[in-house]
């Protein structure tokens, strides 16, 4: 996708996560030289193959496995300074060196212990209504830095002066730890030391993001802006409330990094041959039985972060098309196509209908999509193994309709099509191709 004209793409999940974002990146990165974040946190979890070896990435960006990439996390992520240190050192132990090569936004908020106990707690009283958040804190350490209560980066610099802070943000938790019934409780003193231990560690790592991106496009560098979750968990666009607590979609990307949005040359929308989704909240072309087991099966989904199974679903073309709307899409990459090699038959969800009326129109409230009845059009299946191909040409005919028609209900270009999650495995569309 890099041109001389494209030089800062922002690559966003066009579904509810897990389509595929860190393999996409791995692949586009080979041509970048920075990779930044720009929201989530440790919630996130993308993974990368490279030959036999697995990586799953939580905070750092998945440019991290080409050794020339600088990685960078921008201001708007949360992040959890232990869980970020454990990521560095056990990809130094695995012999990607990156501390010389990763910067931390002075600007990100932290996710302090408390935040986490508050995610779990209410998560667990919630019983049934509860969202299946990923209990990493993410949503109280959102909720922190809009209250403006929220612990900086750049404020490790001076701990002592964050102990106010801190023991704020420790007796507020702790009043609703009780009234959620945990047992848990959070010390300042405690959190005060742990802190001290890694704030020298942490603060080596800090610097200014946007500074180091516009440096990069100054330049003649290339630059991912890489999103995590995906754009049906964004907190606006998505199915409120059973969302993550951040702007996932691409307008959000100039701001989680400091850089302004006409710096942004290209979208990337990721989304799976099929859909999914791990946690609460509506999911119209949800599979149930044999069927919904058959693909969790042969699409290995289980979550990355928390081993949760993931509810399978047919290609929801509506999903996508709000997707494309809200994130400005000028391209499309179709992952995991050889997870439907061996189905006679595949269907695609093209519409909704609700209350005995017909819409393209994803609705606004999670009540009316859990009611919605999708509308089906059925293809053919391929049946041979995709795996191999490397060519639009290579792919199997019916397998070529299908994609074609998944491009044309987005009216969004598919530039590649992931056929295993082999960084190898992908096939790049040049346009205009042939039919
Ligand atoms: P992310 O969160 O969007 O980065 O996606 P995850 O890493 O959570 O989940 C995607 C899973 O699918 C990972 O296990 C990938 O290795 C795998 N994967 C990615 N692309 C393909 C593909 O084209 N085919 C198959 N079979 N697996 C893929
Ligand atoms: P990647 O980047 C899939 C989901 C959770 C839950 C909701 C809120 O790997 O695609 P949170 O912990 O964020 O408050 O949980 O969002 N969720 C994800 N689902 N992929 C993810 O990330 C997700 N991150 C959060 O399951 O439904
Ligand atoms: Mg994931």
């Amino acid at each position: 996708m890099f041109q001389d004209s494209t030089r800062c793409i922002v690559i966003v999940g066009a579904q509810w996560g897990d389509e595929g974002k860190g393999k996409i990146t791995d692949v586009l990165a080979e041509q970048a030289t920075l990779v930044a974040r720009y929201q989530g946190g440790a919630n996130a979890g993308h993974t990368v193959l490279v030959g036999e070896e697995e990586f799953i990435l939580h905070l750092i960006p998945s440019g991290a496995l080409y050794p020339s990439v600088r990685c960078v996390l921008g201001n708007g992520v949360v992040v959890d300074p232990w869980t970020l240190i454990d990521e560095v050192e056990k990809l130094e132990a695995r012999g990607i060196g990156i501390r010389e090569r990763l910067l931390i936004s002075w600007r990100a908020h932290l996710v302090l212990p408390y935040h986490r106990m508050l995610d779990g707690a209410r998560e667990n009283l919630r019983g049934t209504g509860r969202i299946g958040t990923t209990k990493r804190g993410i949503g109280p350490a959102y909720r922190d830095k809009v209250a403006r209560a929220g612990v900086r980066v750049c404020d490790l610099a001076d701990l002592a002066g964050c102990r106010e802070l801190i023991e704020d943000g420790c007796s507020a938790a702790n009043m609703l730890l009780e009234r959620w019934e945990s047992e848990e409780r959070a010390e300042p003193d405690a959190i005060l030391e742990r802190l001290s231990e890694v704030s020298p560690t942490i603060l080596a790592l800090a610097g200014d993001s946007g500074d180091a991106i516009r440096a990069e496009l100054d330049g003649d560098g290339r630059v991912l802006l890489e999103g995590a979750q995906g754009s049906l968990l964004d907190v606006d666009h998505g199915t409120y409330p059973y969302v993550t607590s951040s702007n996932t979609t691409a307008g959000a990307a100039a701001a989680g990094v400091g850089i302004g949005p006409t710096r942004i040359d290209g979208v990337l929308g990721v989304v799976k041959a099929y859909t999914t989704r791990v946690g609460n909240g509506p999911l119209p072309t949800e599979l149930e039985g044999e069927e919904a087991e058959r693909l969790r099966r042969l699409g290995a989904e289980f979550g990355a972060t928390t081993g949760r199974p993931r509810r399978p679903g047919w290609y929801d073309a509506v999903v996508v098309g709000h997707a494309a709307a809200v994130n400005g899409l000028t391209a499309l990459a179709v992952t995991k196509l050889d997870v439907l090699d061996s189905f006679d038959e595949l269907r695609l969800g093209v519409a909704y209908e609700l209350d005995g009326r017909r819409s393209d129109r994803f609705p606004d409230r999670a009540p009316d999509l859990a009611r919605v009845r999708p509308v089906y059009e059925t293809t053919p299946g391929w049946g041979v193994e995709t795996a191999g191909c490397r060519s639009w040409e290579e792919l199997p005919g019916a397998a070529r309709d299908y994609l074609a028609r998944i491009e044309r209900i987005a009216r969004v270009p598919i530039r590649y099509v992931s056929v295993g999650s082999a960084r190898d495995q992908i096939v790049r569309v040049p346009i205009p191709r042939v039919a």
